[in-house]
């Protein structure tokens, strides 16, 4: 776990980061007037709709939507989550990042690392050609139905059934030496060291940017352990990563649909027959980690498991994991194979399509959930109904989402026999209604040609930024009691400091706020009017807005007037006020 990431740093690399070069290094832009424009990288298209401004530092697709700065385009193109885009964009840019020191200090990874890793994927690579060993290994993968095409595309290899065939490899340089135990490929023992896999088929686990972090080996005879994987080491962590991930990106970085399977060689079984939308988990139980990354990229997971009494056990644990990040229209899926198959004999047996339409069409978590809690119970009992409300409870707990939440229990209700309301009542699963101080201070959603006044300078604002530099005095902004106003106060604030802040750099300020969303909408407003014009507008806005805080002040203290007596100095704001809204 890294450390924290100051706040003034990431302003710092946004505002040195082109967001035209940053995308140009992954999608071919062509120049359109002030901005660049390409056929959208988040959908498929063929005339062009996705658009960079250089000024504003945004891009925005008139197709499907997809929006944001620099931080927010690495992070949806490459798979990224937010620290990881940060440290992408640092690393192109050559800074350091001066990570907070807290109680979780980032290991400090050696890039050597990544290097060495690559160099022993060659290494294993070439052994399958080797005179000696390689006719044994390439002949198991021919015997498992392996073409020659899929493993190189999964850059499979084979580890000879030597004790030192890395150090022969690398020789015996000592800071090389203590690295390849760092990453788990040379066993340190009383000051021996060897090499961990021996006469195995290796398969190379990758990254989201594609960089060997850590192996899966396979005996080819008998043996034990069947796999043999990595250990946790400073590149890896395995409750973190999804074998085939990247593969899969490289076939389609937004794939309708992934499906998770539990083995190394069902991903690259049902690659090389066509299903290229498989990833693996290494050996341990889907984490939270895991099902936040698949949702980052597709809308749908289908997790495949054996139909035996272990994979329904692990179907639960990926529900249990999978229930609290339920919402909008994402999409969980449970698929159980006959007994006796897995995805490997499956696709083998029945084809591609016979495979794809039975994941895609298996059940959903909430219907699978319900199968689950209903066979525990004997519904037809006295006590059944009961006994299955009882059950749902810690389940129904761990649903976010209201509308899925709402959902789950209108079904639960009408299975229980009991209104949906007294249903909620006795399990006490609703949450409390929310206070209205909350509501007032979040910026509601309309279609921007209905703006507010407040809204509509955001949006001036957030697109001509020097603006800001025109107010002389703006504390008065935050007591007025509009929606939104917190957010203009913070804008003019950031503006004020630094008139020269994009768009980009903006919005940057609100990730993963409730605000986030709306601010995102309007800094999609065009505007086209001459910056003339629109300095006339904003400062007509600024002005109704005071004239609104001063009428709201007003109002105020006539009210405290009626109740009681008002200090010399409020008598003295009254009237000017008076006097200024005549
Ligand atoms: P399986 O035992 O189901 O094997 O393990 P498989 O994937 O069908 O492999 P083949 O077809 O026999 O080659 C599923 C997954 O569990 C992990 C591996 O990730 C494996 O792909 N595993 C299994 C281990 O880590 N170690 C083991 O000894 C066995
Ligand atoms: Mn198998």
């Amino acid at each position: 776990m890294a450390g924290r990431i100051p706040k003034p740093f990431i302003d710092d690399l946004i505002n040195r980061s082109d967001i035209v070069e940053v995308i140009e290094r992954r999608v071919t832009l062509k120049k359109a007037g002030k901005n660049y424009q390409a056929c959208c990288p988040f959908h498929n298209e063929k005339t062009p709709s996705f658009s960079v401004s250089p000024d504003k530092q945004f891009y925005y697709c008139f197709g499907c939507g997809a929006t944001g700065n620099v931080v927010s385009f690495v992070m949806e193109y490459d798979g990224l989550d937010f620290v990881e885009a940060i440290e992408d964009l640092a690393a192109s840019a050559g800074l350091e990042i001066p990570y907070e020191k807290g109680v979780e200090q980032t290991p400090k990874v050696d890039q050597d690392f990544y290097r060495l890793m690559t160099q022993i994927t060659k290494f294993y690579q070439q052994q399958l050609k080797h005179p000696a060993h390689g006719e044994r290994a390439v002949n198991y993968m021919k015997n498992r139905g392996l073409t020659g095409e899929i493993a190189r595309d999964f850059e499979l290899g084979y580890a000879p059934d030597e004790w030192h065939s890395l150090q022969a490899l690398f020789g015996h340089n000592t800071d090389t030496n203590k690295a390849l135990v760092e990453i788990g490929m040379l066993i340190e023992k009383d000051s021996n060291r060897y090499d961990r896999f021996r006469d195995r088929i290796m398969f190379p686990i990758r990254d989201k940017r594609g960089r060997v972090i850590a192996f899966g080996g396979r005996v080819l005879d008998k043996g034990e352990p069947k796999y043999l994987n990595s250990p946790e080491t400073p590149i890896f962590h395995k409750g973190q990563e999804l074998y085939g991930l990247y593969e899969v990106r490289q076939k389609n970085r937004n794939p309708d649909w992934i499906v998770v399977v539990e083995g190394y060689m069902d991903v690259v079984s049902l690659a090389q027959f066509g299903v290229t939308n498989a990833v693996a988990t290494l050996g341990t139980a889907t984490s939270q980690a895991h099902i936040q990354q698949l949702f980052r990229v597709t809308k749908k997971v289908v997790f495949c498991f054996d139909g035996d009494r272990a994979g329904r056990d692990a179907a639960l644990r990926a529900l249990n994991q999978g229930i609290s990040q339920i919402k909008d229209n994402r999409d969980i899926r449970f698929l159980f194979l006959p007994d006796g198959e897995d995805p490997d004999t499956y696709v083998r047996q029945f084809g591609a399509e016979a495979f794809s339409e039975k994941a895609q069409s298996a059940p959903g978590l909430f219907e699978y959930l319900m199968n689950h809690l209903t066979a525990q119970v004997d519904m037809n009992a006295f006590e059944g109904p009961g006994q299955l409300a009882n059950l749902a409870k810690p389940f129904i707990e761990q649903i976010k989402d209201p509308i899925h939440k709402e959902r789950f229990l209108q079904q639960l209700a009408v299975d229980v026999g009991l209104s949906e309301q007294k249903l909620a009542l006795l399990l006490e699963v609703t949450d409390k209604p929310v206070e209205n101080k909350a509501v007032k201070r979040s910026l509601p959603l309309t279609s921007t040609s209905q703006l507010t006044p407040v809204r509509r300078a955001i949006t001036l604002l957030l697109h001509f930024g020097d603006m800001a530099t025109l107010i002389k005095e703006h504390a008065w902004i935050d007591d007025l009691s509009m929606p939104g106003t917190e957010i203009l106060v913070q804008l003019v604030e950031m503006l004020k400091n630094d008139p020269t802040m994009s768009l980009g750099s903006l919005i940057e300020h609100w990730r993963g706020d409730k605000a986030e969303p709306h601010l995102v909408k309007l800094a999609q407003e065009e505007l086209l009017l001459p910056k003339e014009a629109i300095t006339q507008e904003f400062l007509g806005l600024i002005e109704k807005l005071e004239k609104l805080y001063r009428e709201q002040r007003l109002s105020e203290l006539q009210k405290q007037a009626q109740r009681g007596r008002l200090s010399a100095e409020q008598k003295k704001e009254f009237q000017s006020l008076l006097l200024s809204l005549k």
